[in-house]
């Protein structure tokens, strides 16, 4: 059953409209609250007035700071959050939040919160990341990682090598645009607090409001059933999730509050702008020699997000001396947040162009290259051996699909039959296979069927489905008869959707407790005189189909009803924990990988890029639900497209707001725009990463995407854009 391409087990419940999201809760008397937010990027609210707002018909309250409940705003997690909650009159970015109405309805509330008058002592922003009040920092890390790293000598090696490439790479601040903007329904019962919130962890949520309100975290349940995508954009606790409790608190009724798409590009995180320098020495053969990768992020004010571009030059290549830094530049932005592949895809733009330009200086074929600067270990960890690796295999399977040896060395010397350019180009892909502790819940009922739980959230891909799957393997029944539930902190606590772990970790989980009721079943039936398996031992069975039998005897054996019956009892239950201490660093090295080969059309008079073809190839580990993966794959190399050719969020630099808030000038790539997609699963076998050998594939589909095109672009054109994205006008 794992690994199988079952069809999603919610999806039904998706298309008929019975999966019900967030925001379609509808608590008794629920009231509904609209955020007003700031006009100005940095300055003091000067006045604040809501009478007028408050004698709207159905207007049930205003809250501004002048009035809003006292709460802690510096509380959530992760790390060193400072959500802004209508505590104090400072305005830190556009689009902050500075009252919030509460009313009858959802369009009473608009229209109430567009009478609420705010005058302000606008101060003047900086708002790019060279305007001179921009202000470089040290950031204490990137992201979870170490904000600098070192090993041999990268100057005299970069100074004494052959070939040199020395090039800045731009990537543009983007926004997330999931489906289903960021939602929440909160319900309050004396002082126990119910959320139903859009959400990619409901027990970091849980954590993070409880912090906020001065609630022990057993007096918060966070519930999330269905997610209309997250991409990093619900990892984190935003502000609008504990305006909602506060509101709701006050008026003493449930109150739901979802943003419009306009708010999206407010204060809810976004990918920074990253502009990074890349040094490359190399021999005239190609061969690595240094490396050097300087990070500069765009940051908020009061805040320490920034993405960990650099990582990924760490560990990808076989260079012997290397230095890697990132730099915060904070001016006067929203903070940034996880952003699907934080880092990894805006720095292997920056990496897998560079190498690419190295590729044309040396004359090497840029496949060829790579595989002349192949590790077989990490050199970010000492010469770590990876728990598996099958990038060869990605490489190798992908160019042959995708037809990489008929590629023509030279740019610029293919054309389409009506004159159109064509060029071919590839990048390397990977993402670190991550894991936490989590904990699952199984429950094998005396009419044969099981239900399951863990607290994870199925953010759109496919945690029902693949936990179900796992669930019903451990148990040895049928998917049909295997219930598994997720999204709610009264399940035992389950890792979060993010960092493309969820999979890896609460797998694990999900099969030791499927493992542990099969093993009492059959612990049952040794004891009971009554059972054919009377006193046979436990090695000596299988599990299938609900039904105990013996390996060499087939017939000898007895189904999980028969057992439950006898012994009286309605169900039996089992919890199980699979442990997992991210700081403990194991004696592997644990990454997928995953290579990317890309065929553009670029017209020459118009400068317009056509994707034609795309082939990507990935190896991670055991894969739970082939067709999931593939989807998760697409996803991810769409999203690569339209890093390379769409998306940019344009910030007005007198005003600081982001111009383009909208999915008409926030461009993202339609149908027309997207080729067919050949997704090749590379068979992987990791006996180490973890018992179930699963790595993540969430994010790695992004990363080297951008480059992949970038790189086809330039063989079509010898035009090297070095900022993303490929805009007509750069190429003409
Ligand atoms: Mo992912 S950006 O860690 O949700």
């Amino acid at each position: 059953m794992i690994g199988a391409p079952l069809a999603r087990v919610d999806g039904r419940a998706k298309v008929t409209g019975a999966a019900r999201y967030s925001y379609e809760e509808q608590p008794a008397h629920v009231a509904y609250a609209v955020i007003v937010t700031s006009t100005i990027a940095v300055g003091r609210i000067a006045s604040i007035d809501g009478t007028e707002a408050l004698s709207r018909r159905g207007v049930l309250a205003v809250l501004t700071h002048d009035n809003a409940p006292r709460v802690r705003q510096d509380a959530a997690s992760p790390g060193d959050r400072k959500l802004r909650l209508l505590q104090d009159d400072r305005v830190l970015y556009d689009r902050q939040p500075v009252a919030l109405v509460v009313a009858e309805s959802f369009e009473v509330a608009t229209e109430a919160a567009a009478r609420v008058r705010v005058t302000y002592a606008a101060e003047t922003p900086a708002t790019t990341m060279n305007a001179p009040g921009a202000v470089t920092y040290e950031p204490p890390e990137a992201n979870q990682n170490p904000a600098d790293s070192a090993r041999g000598s990268f100057d005299s090696a970069f100074a004494a090598a052959p070939v040199r490439i020395d090039q800045t790479y731009v990537t543009p601040t983007e926004f997330h645009n999931p489906m289903e903007p960021h939602a929440t329904t909160a319900a309050w019962d004396g002082n126990r607090l119910t959320l139903y919130d859009a959400s990619q962890g409901v027990f970091d949520r849980r954590k993070s409001i409880a912090a906020i309100f001065g609630l022990p975290e057993s007096g918060v349940r966070v519930v999330t059933k269905f997610v209309g995508g997250g991409f990093g954009s619900k990892g984190g606790t935003n502000a609008h999730t504990a305006l909602a409790a506060m509101a709701a608190r006050l008026v003493g009724r449930p109150v739901k509050i979802v943003l419009t798409r306009p708010d999206m590009f407010g204060g809810h995180g976004y990918r920074p702008r990253t502009e990074q320098h890349l040094r490359i020495g190399a021999d005239t053969s190609g061969r690595l020699l240094a490396l050097a990768h300087d990070v500069r992020s765009q940051a908020s004010r009061f805040e320490n997000f920034i993405e960990n571009s650099a990582v990924i030059s760490r560990m990808l290549y076989a260079v012997p001396n290397q230095v890697t830094t990132h730099r915060g530049v904070r001016y006067d932005v929203a903070t940034p947040t996880f952003m699907r592949a934080p880092g990894e895809s805006s720095g292997s733009f920056a990496l897998e162009s560079a190498m690419d330009e190295l590729a044309y200086a040396t004359g090497v074929d840029p496949l060829a290259l790579r595989l002349l600067n192949y590790t077989e270990t990490d050199p970010d960890q000492h010469g770590k051996p990876f728990s598996s690796k099958s990038l060869r295999r990605c490489y190798a399977e992908g160019a042959a699909r995708f037809g990489w040896s008929q590629r023509p060395p030279q740019v610029r010397a293919t054309r389409t039959a009506d004159g159109l350019l064509v060029g071919y180009g590839m990048a390397s892909s990977t993402y670190p296979a991550n894991r936490s502790s989590s904990a699952a819940m199984a429950t094998v009922h005396s009419d044969g069927s099981a239900y399951v739980t863990s607290g994870a959230c199925d953010i759109g891909t496919g945690a029902y489905t693949a936990f179900t799957q796992i669930a019903a393997e451990a148990l040895g029944i049928d998917v049909a008869h295997v219930r598994f539930d997720l999204g709610d902190t009264l399940m035992p606590e389950a890792a979060r959707a993010g960092g493309s772990q969820q999979t890896a970790s609460v797998a694990n989980a999900v099969h030791l407790a499927g493992i542990a009721v099969r093993d009492k079943l059959a612990a049952a039936a040794v004891a009971d005189a009554a059972s054919p398996l009377h006193g046979r031992r436990l090695d000596d069975m299988t599990f299938a189909r609900g039904r105990i039998a013996l390996r060499e005897r087939p017939e000898l054996g007895e189904t999980y009803v028969a057992i439950l019956q006898r012994a009286g009892v309605s169900s039996m239950s089992a919890f199980a924990e699979a442990k997992h201490d991210r700081r403990v660093k194991g004696p592997y090295s644990t990454h997928a990988f995953g290579a990317h080969f890309a065929e553009v059309h670029v017209d020459p008079d118009f400068g317009t890029v056509r994707l034609a073809r795309m082939v990507s190839a990935f190896a991670a580990g055991r894969i739970v639900n082939s067709r999931m993966a593939r989807s998760q794959y697409m996803g991810g190399v769409v999203w690569g497209v339209s890093m390379a050719l769409h998306e940019e969020g344009r910030i007005d630099e007198r005003s600081g707001r982001y111009m383009n808030a909208n999915l008409e000038n926030y461009l993202v790539p339609v149908n027309a725009d997207i080729p067919e997609i050949d997704i090749v699963l590379v068979d992987e076998e990791d006996p180490h990463v973890n018992p179930l050998g699963i790595k993540g594939i969430g994010e790695i589909g992004i990363v080297g995407m951008n480059a992949a095109v970038a790189n086809a672009v330039f063989h079509a054109t010898e035009k090297r854009v070095r900022d993303l994205p490929i805009r007509p006008e750069k190429l003409l």
